[in-house]
């Protein structure tokens, strides 16, 4: 699924690589060593996907679209360079993260460097609506990263706290992505909305299953470590609608689970447990699913398209998808 959905794009795609790739470039060896080490890792590089089908969807008539999906995957790669560091994470697309490989400040630092060269390459387009929106979603996810990290190890977290957090942290860069293709597209109000509705929703889908994985995935397909967000003492909603359903002895397992960074794999084993019984993975796949729907509706303003089927594609892969 994934393939056809970036074989409709697959010339634009390759402009992209090769705009990335060129934009790496730095005076200091050790900023394109990393920046080379984690975009050359791959990563399915669905935002920028989006980008190019939002454009195409609204007939883009020029290539401005190829920057903006590059700034779009900078942005989201510098992001995951500052999270690894934050969550102490050790694998991300499937090799040791930059953090582990180096250390936190060259990570830091090159997330830096990337984030930059982002705003960079945004001025050289030079559209200012798409530079008011680019820069509120970084605001946003800075705003979402910062609150989950006050929700940390805390088992009264709510389920309303969480679905502020990962809007925040990762929803509006799917919003921004889709609005600012469909801006460079020529976009009317009415068209540039339902693709901004559409990310959003989509990006919510994305990581309510991003976080029923991190408790039924596989390390090897998904690229990162399982278990992560327990160990972090991040309460995703698997873990809230546990706490929620489960019994008092079940409630202090969570509980201890969460509040313990160095956990033991008997109490994450038990918390795994506890999760899966509860249907609380049921429950995110769920509202993951409601996501996906109201998502797919919004497409209903676009005009038909292999651009518009493709979309709905990305949908369903978002859901669906194991890596
Ligand atoms: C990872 O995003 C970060 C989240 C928002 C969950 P992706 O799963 O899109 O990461 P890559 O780019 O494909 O590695
Ligand atoms: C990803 O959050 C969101 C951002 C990087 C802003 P997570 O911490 O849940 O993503 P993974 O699991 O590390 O990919
Ligand atoms: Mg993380
Ligand atoms: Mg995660």
């Amino acid at each position: 699924m994934y393939q056809q959905i970036r074989s409709v794009v697959e010339a634009d795609f390759a402009s992209v690589n090769d705009f990335i790739i060129d934009q790496l470039h730095s005076e200091v060896s050790l900023v394109e060593s990393i920046g080379h080490y984690i975009v050359e890792a791959g990563g399915k590089r669905l935002r920028p996907i989006l980008v190019l089908l939002a454009a195409r969807c609204c007939e883009v008539k020029n290539d401005q679209h190829i920057p903006l999906a590059a700034v779009i995957e900078f942005i989201h790669t510098a992001t995951l360079l500052h999270d690894d560091v934050v969550d102490m994470s050790t694998l991300r697309r499937g090799q040791p993260t930059v953090n582990a490989e180096w250390d936190n400040p060259s990570s830091v630092l090159v997330g830096d460097f990337i984030y930059s060269r982002a705003f960079q390459i945004l001025v050289k387009i030079g559209d200012m609506r798409i530079m008011e929106i680019i820069a509120d979603t970084t605001n946003k996810i800075a705003e979402g990263e910062v609150l989950q990290l006050i929700s940390k190890n805390n088992p009264q977290s709510s389920e309303q706290n969480y679905l502020q957090v990962i809007k925040n942290k990762t929803a509006i860069l799917f919003q921004a992505a889709a609005q600012c293709g469909a801006i460079l597209g020529g976009a009317v109000a009415p068209i540039e909305n339902a693709l901004k509705r559409f990310g959003m929703h989509l990006g919510t889908a994305f990581q309510l299953i991003d976080d029923v994985l991190d408790y039924d995935g596989d390390t090897e397909a998904l690229g990162k470590n399982i278990g992560d967000d327990l160990a972090e003492g991040k309460p995703t909603l698997p873990l809230i609608y546990a706490m929620e359903k489960g019994n008092t002895k079940q409630q202090a397992i969570i509980k201890q689970g969460l509040q313990n960074n160095a956990l033991s794999t008997d109490i994450l084993q038990d918390v795994l447990q506890i999760v899966r019984d509860s249907g609380a993975l049921d429950y995110t796949r769920q509202l993951a699913q409601q996501e996906a729907a109201a998502a797919i509706k919004c497409l209903e303003a676009l005009d038909d398209s292999v651009y518009r089927a493709a979309l709905q594609k990305m949908v369903h892969f978002s859901v669906d998808r194991s890596s």
